[in-house]
């Protein structure tokens, strides 16, 4: 995977995703006491440099790629959305990623357009071509309401880690399938297994039909449930990821408010739901699980938070080259 952009979760096969999974749990297992091939973790990745591009507000994800990179001896410059120019007086994109290719090993982005990771790959290659600087790989970290690759990732391993399986489970996906870039990265991971996956969302928040066509091709078993039968559902689900109304996606505030509130996970739901279910969500949650689910042994939300290191240092130790 050396040098290779991940923009989408369709950029992945299986065995890459079981690859990452289990290379991700030996960096959690050991910790700071890592070593391949006689290299110690904190310099697996020495001398290298990531720039960090968010043009949207991020929390989880630019903290856990910060520290996966520099935990692995790698140099971090940061971008957020405040400071940088994107957008603003016309300048080109194109010559802000000029100028970070000649500075940096890989670009971390995030953005509120969709598409704008496959956008900067596009332009880091053909600037290679113009103007020699370095074919870097790109990482999408989130791309409007298309994809967030690098959560699918963690998603999946949360889910091989808490149930030990992936093949076999039935999995419901919950809110908003239509903006939430989440659920679209993580349907296209689920489709290389052996899976039921059930989407449950409001009429208005459905699975784009574009999106179900494709997924229907790559093979995935899907069925869709309105919102208002997720209590019935939940008895049969043995994963249940649900996800907030993005409201920041709504063109009008009258359609979010008629979209927010629809469905609550709270301790009453979870009375439904198996003894063996897990609950997953990428967060940040708005009220769709209440606070007294949190202390639920089935809530794995947190630890699906935390597990987001090691995978992101799983990642770019393979992009960048140190481990194959
Ligand atoms: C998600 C995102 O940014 O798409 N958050 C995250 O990266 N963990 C989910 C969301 O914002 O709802």
């Amino acid at each position: 995977m050396k040098g290779k952009s991940i923009i989408s979760a369709r950029d992945f096969s299986r065995e890459e995703f079981l690859h990452i999974i289990e290379l991700a749990e030996r960096f959690r297992k050991t910790r700071a006491g890592y070593v391949w091939a006689g290299v110690h973790f904190s310099q697996l990745l020495k001398g290298k440099s990531v720039a960090l591009l968010f043009y949207e507000p991020s929390t989880r994800t630019v903290f856990s790629f910060k520290t996966a990179a520099e935990s692995l001896g790698v140099w971090t410059s940061y971008i957020d959305y405040k400071s940088s120019y994107y957008g603003r007086d016309g300048m080109l994109q194109w010559d802000i990623d000029a100028c970070i290719a000649f500075g940096s090993d890989a670009i971390v982005l995030r953005s509120p357009q969709d598409f704008a990771a496959e956008f900067a790959a596009c332009s880091v290659k053909s600037l290679s071509e113009l103007v020699g600087s370095p074919l870097i790989p790109v990482i999408n970290a989130g791309d409007g309401k298309n994809e967030h690759p690098t959560q699918a990732l963690t998603d999946l391993y949360t889910i091989m880690d808490e149930k030990g399986k992936i093949d076999g489970l039935n999995i419901g996906i919950f809110g908003d399938l239509l903006y939430g870039r989440t659920v679209h990265s993580l349907s296209y991971a689920l489709s290389n297994f052996d899976v039921k996956v059930y989407f449950v969302s409001d009429d208005a928040l459905r699975m784009p039909p574009e999106r179900l066509k494709e997924l229907n091709s790559l093979g995935l078993k899907y069925e869709e449930a309105p919102i208002s039968e997720l209590q019935k559902l939940i008895s049969h689900l043995d994963v249940g990821y649900a996800t907030r109304i993005q409201k920041e996606r709504f063109s009008f505030p009258e359609e979010y408010e008629k979209a927010k509130n629809r469905y609550v996970i709270d301790n009453e739901m979870m009375q439904h739901a198996g003894k063996d279910f897990l609950l997953l969500h990428p967060l940040p949650r708005v009220s769709e699980i209440t606070l007294e689910v949190d202390s639920d042994s089935r809530a794995a939300y947190f630890r699906q938070a935390a597990n987001s290191l090691p995978v992101r240092q799983a990642l770019l130790s393979l992009v960048l080259g140190a481990i194959k």
